[in-house]
């Protein structure tokens, strides 16, 4: 696939979904690293292997499954990625965001985003779920914005506004269910860096400097372009581990990503199955 996207790509890939599904799909689900069992909880669920969708990203990382289901959830029908595709697998922004334009043409309005983070903020633990208000576009701003190229005014505008990419409403919502069920949601902004290295300390130092409390290398570009083509964007991030604080090393693992997200699932399931039965 060349770096850019077009709508006659996502049309063939659109055709294919419709012909195995048999709802029209409301709500959009990506599942980040280690977040995949939360597609358990989805029933009547159609499998469809991302190998079978034309021009499909195929994710080669540990820990996401490649197949999206299409299913009922607290009585709403949802799309779900049961894993993403990242940059530094060595795919296009196009590629990446390609599920996103996909949800865009088959109507739906809304996509919950998940993803592991590592811990910035000092009052963050591994284990916790943080709330996206806010991104940095830190991998955008350095040259890599998925709307880089030419623009199809058929499936957004050429200069999005972006001043509140997380919708106001479905904050609100999981805020509140998370007050209902006791669950400690943490709020926070969402840097995007390329990866697939870690963080250096003097990174780290940097990310905290400019304001952000989360850091991971995925959601910002998918987040953009779903705001692009009109959807309303609720971000949740799984702490899978705390960043060292100033002076101390401390190394971090993919193993300790996905191990995180078992403690992270249940919490993220609630969020979810709460926020879709108000949204
Ligand atoms: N850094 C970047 N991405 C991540 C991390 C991290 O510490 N943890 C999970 N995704």
């Amino acid at each position: 696939m060349p770096d850019y996207v077009t709508r006659a790509q996502i049309e063939e890939a659109v055709a294919l979904i419709h012909s195995r599904i048999h709802h029209q799909p409301e709500f959009g689900l990506v599942l980040g690293s280690g977040l995949g069992p939360l597609a358990e909880a989805i029933e009547d669920a159609v499998s469809i292997p991302f190998a079978d969708i034309p021009h499909f990203p195929i994710s080669s990382v540990q820990g996401h499954a490649g197949r999206m289901l299409v299913g009922r959830l607290e009585g709403r029908s949802v799309l779900v990625m049961q894993g993403r595709v990242h940059y530094y697998e060595g795919y296009s922004m196009g590629q990446v965001t390609f599920p996103i334009r996909i949800m865009q043409l088959l109507g739906i309005h809304t996509v919950i985003l998940t993803n592991a983070a590592g811990g910035l903020n000092m009052a963050f633990a591994a284990g916790d779920v943080m709330l996206i208000t806010d991104h940095i576009n830190l991998i955008g701003m350095a040259g890599q914005n998925p709307l880089r190229g030419p623009n199809d005014e058929s499936l957004g505008t050429r200069f999005p506004d972006m001043s509140q990419p997380y919708d106001a409403g479905l904050q609100a919502a999981a805020l509140k269910v998370a007050a209902e069920r006791q669950i400690d949601l943490k709020q926070g902004v969402y840097i995007c860096l390329a990866g697939p290295s870690f963080e250096s300390p003097a990174d780290i130092k940097f990310l905290r400097l400019i304001g952000a409390d989360a850091v991971g290398m995925s959601t910002v570009p998918e987040t953009i372009t779903a705001r692009h083509g009109g959807l309303r964007v609720l971000g949740l991030s799984g702490i899978s581990n705390a960043l060292s604080g100033p002076g101390v090393m401390q190394e971090t693992s993919h193993a300790e990503v996905l191990a995180a997200g078992q403690s992270i699932v249940p919490k993220l399931t609630a969020l979810i199955r709460g926020v879709l039965r108000v949204a």
